[in-house]
């Protein structure tokens, strides 16, 4: 079978041999902090996190250091939306590494930098987009928030209990999932961030919470359409249109964050916009770059004026913002998105999926297109972390979400042969009788 739709081939009882050697290695040389959190989740879950190390992967499948053959229904976090290395972002890589590595960034640009631009202001949800380029998702939000104090003149962010919007300074103010994230920081952090509890059915009570945490001084709201790294949480019909008349109203900016929702992942080009919102500022991220760090934010014409105002300098850069590899990559992903029509693909798996998944665990299951979550919250559950070490040894490559990790998400590649899909519901199935 092709290395990128092969069904799981496990040569060694993962982690083989050469894992574990490199893990050794990582564990010596790495921050701490990883190290720890392993023991600290194979104490939790009651089974070993030991982790496999990556070496290829193309399409849904990924082999690590041993030979192993894995389905990968993370996508590496959601980037891989159109496979691991499609052929065509890797031509594109090769053609602009041929021609131009890196450039002056906004002092003299790229004409590759130039195009994804011209490409992404085009797929915005809103006339006359301006887009600033960046890397990490991390990035693009904290192009938002300062675009939001620019033009509101206001500090104040609103965002949500179990958000997640990246972890540099400006997101991490923000990130309403696990406290533990932002605590040990906040005193570099500012108090100028309210949170507002999440509901994820009773609409009532969402826009009370939102009502409640709002002050005068809420420049920015920022939220995930679906709550992803926070469980796969949806939110109640009706809550961002209604958001979104909360912030025209009251002289906010809407910023929603597609990094991990957008660009076909949930079955829609722009899933906030599907579900009723009409944002100012869209956050971008993971699938755009193809496999490579490239973000983005794209605002409003009126909102990014803003920006015109600072003493004629670019006060917002990066040395690498607008790389030439990311942007080949990136407008390479995009064709692939368009062409291969993926967001229709995800509706409909994601759909056949989500049903499936249900029938084999009994489970809730939550989510849009190809962002699912089931959910193993009833009392007497066994952690998803072990189901996930279960899995990891049957050739799946799934994650935990939810600050209680008792959401498994699945987000596979949207180009994934529906065969892969079946074959893991009926070990998912069989783990979850286990
Ligand atoms: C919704 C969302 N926003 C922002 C981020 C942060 O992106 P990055 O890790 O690239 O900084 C993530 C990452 O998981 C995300 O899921």
């Amino acid at each position: 079978m092709d290395l990128g739709s092969s069904p799981p081939r496990l040569v060694a009882p993962p982690p083989g041999e050469r894992s574990r050697a490199l893990v050794d290695v990582l564990a010596r040389t790495e921050c701490p902090a990883f190290t720890a959190r392993r023991a600290r989740r194979a104490e939790a879950s009651g089974s070993p996190q030991d982790p496999i190390v990556w070496s290829e992967a193309r399409g849904a499948n990924v082999v690590d250091a041993d030979g192993n053959v894995y389905v990968d229904l993370t996508s590496g976090f959601g980037v891989a939306a159109i496979g691991h290395a499609h052929p065509r972002v890797l031509a594109a890589l090769e053609a602009q590494s041929r021609k131009l590595l890196h450039a002056l960034g906004d002092l003299h640009p790229s004409d590759v930098k130039i195009a994804l631009l011209d490409r992404l202001a085009s797929i915005a949800p809103f006339e006359g987009a301006r887009v600033v380029l960046s890397q990490s998702g991390s990035d693009a939000v904290e192009t938002a928030l300062k675009t939001a104090v620019l033009a509101t003149k206001k500090p104040g962010v609103l965002a949500f209990d179990g958000g997640y919007h990246g972890l540099s300074h400006g997101p991490l103010a923000a990130c309403g999932y696990a406290p533990a994230f932002r605590l040990p920081f906040a005193a570099q952090l500012g108090a100028h961030v309210r949170f507002a509890a999440w509901h994820e059915q009773d609409l009532d009570a969402a826009l009370a919470a939102v009502d409640a945490a709002w002050d005068d001084t809420i420049g920015a709201v920022l939220v995930e359409p679906l709550q992803g790294r926070g469980g796969c949480r949806p939110c109640p019909e009706g809550f961002l249109a209604a958001l979104t008349e909360r912030c025209r109203a009251r002289g906010a900016l809407l910023v929603v964050d597609e990094i991990l929702t957008g660009l076909g992942r949930c079955g829609e080009r722009w899933l906030s916009v599907a579900l009723g919102a009409s944002p100012d500022l869209v956050c971008v991220g993971k699938a755009l770059g193809g496999g490579l760090p490239v973000s983005a934010c794209l605002g409003r014409a009126e909102a990014m004026a803003a920006w015109g105002d600072p003493a004629g300098e670019a006060i917002h850069t990066g040395t690498f913002f607008g790389h030439p590899l990311g942007c080949a990559a990136a407008l390479a992903a995009l064709d692939v998105l368009e062409d291969e029509a993926l967001s229709a693909r995800a509706t409909q798996l994601g759909a056949r999926l989500s049903t499936k998944l249900a029938r084999a665990t009994g489970r809730r299951v939550t989510g849009a297109g190809m962002l699912l979550g089931v959910r193993f919250d009833r009392a007497g559950d066994r952690p998803v972390l072990d189901l996930v070490a279960r899995l990891l040894a049957r050739g799946y490559l799934v994650l935990p979400a939810g600050n209680d990790a008792r959401t498994l998400q699945l987000a596979p590649p949207l180009t994934i042969d529906e065969a892969l899909l079946d074959g893991f519901v009926a070990v998912l199935a069989e783990e979850v009788r286990a």
